[in-house]
């Protein structure tokens, strides 16, 4: 299957394009970030118009995995409208233009469309609510996605690994903070289900494989706080886990509103692909395995000059 990856240069799509994923080809599109990628790179502002349209022209894909986005929460909040370009109009537009071509479509969205005040664990029938501009545009985006082309998979996750920029992910942000000795905080109250990258990778395409469409939760199969977490990647490195400060996310005057509970179900998608969801524990293991394997100097080597 040859796959056109969009956001190649992020978190998730540089991660995916490196991976030898059985026969699979990739092509990923970026910006201005990359050169001397193993796999083949189209650059591409993706916003320009009739661009997509050429691209697949050309390219002839089997399938899209569609990662570029603007995914810093933050920062949406500062450029509604540029969020909303991006994450909610572009998606449902390249879905629809790819809808009858016979070219399958994978749409990344996010955990975060839920406003965190369920008690249990939330599925896919469970209604979002966004807390802010970022969840919003991102559920905008997937119902314009599914409602252009039903045939779609919607993949609603939360990763962590390894990036380009080596500050992108949470992994590496307690990584680069533990490993210098300094002190971080981590939120008590804010519970999530972390996939690892090359186990989200792995995963996306196996739906791809199996012909899966709709919505589904793609995260990991195990919640913890993000204090945990950061205490996890200590363990893990052997840094001193006492510098994981305990703190409310109430109290990190971050701009924008998070959820305290996204929890998320893998059940629908365990029983459709017909196979466990890894872990936390796993994933982290993995993240330190690549670590020891040079991984984040390997990719940080694909930034261009
Ligand atoms: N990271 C997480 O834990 C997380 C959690 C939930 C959901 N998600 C979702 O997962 C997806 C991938 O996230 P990520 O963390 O990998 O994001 P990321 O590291 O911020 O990467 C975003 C990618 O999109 C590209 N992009 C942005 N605007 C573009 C444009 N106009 N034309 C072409 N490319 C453009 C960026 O290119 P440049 O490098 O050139 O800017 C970059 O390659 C997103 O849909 C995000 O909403 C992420």
């Amino acid at each position: 299957m040859k796959i056109l990856v969009t956001g190649a240069s992020g978190l998730l799509g540089l991660n995916l394009s490196l991976m030898q994923i059985g026969t699979h080809t990739i092509i990923g599109v970026d910006r201005s970030k990359l050169a001397g990628t193993p796999f083949e790179i189209i650059k591409a502002e993706l916003t320009q118009p009739g661009l997509f349209s050429r691209l697949i022209d050309t390219v002839r894909p089997d399938a899209i995995i569609h990662t570029a986005a603007n995914a810093n929460v933050d920062s949406c909040e500062s450029d509604p409208e540029g969020a909303r370009l991006l994450n909610a109009e572009l998606p449902g537009e390249l879905a629809l233009s790819v809808a009858r071509q016979g070219i399958r479509f994978t749409h990344i969205s996010t955990d975060a469309v839920f406003d965190g005040t369920k008690t249990g664990i939330y599925t896919e029938a469970d209604t979002p609510n966004p807390l802010g501009v970022y969840a919003q545009t991102k559920l905008e985006g997937e119902r314009n996605v599914l409602s252009a082309n039903p045939q779609a998979i919607v993949a609603r996750v939360n990763f962590f690994g390894w990036s380009l920029s080596g500050t992108r992910s949470l992994s590496e942000f307690f990584f680069n903070k533990l490993s210098a000795g300094e002190h971080c905080n981590g939120f008590t109250d804010v519970y999530f289900c972390p996939l690892f990258v090359g186990d989200l990778a792995e995963t996306l395409v196996r739906m791809l494989d199996k012909g899966l469409s709709g919505l589904y939760h793609v995260i990991g199969s195990e919640a913890l706080s993000k204090y945990d977490f950061g205490q996890r990647i200590a363990r893990q490195f052997g840094f001193d886990e006492s510098l994981v400060i305990p703190k409310s996310v109430e109290e990190s005057g971050l701009k924008a509103r998070r959820s305290h509970n996204l929890k998320l179900s893998v059940h629908k998608l365990s029983t459709d692909l017909g196979a466990e969801i890894p872990g936390v524990s796993t994933g982290i293991s993995r993240f330190y395995a690549q670590h020891q394997q040079g991984y984040p100097q390997k990719m940080r080597s694909y930034q261009q000059a």
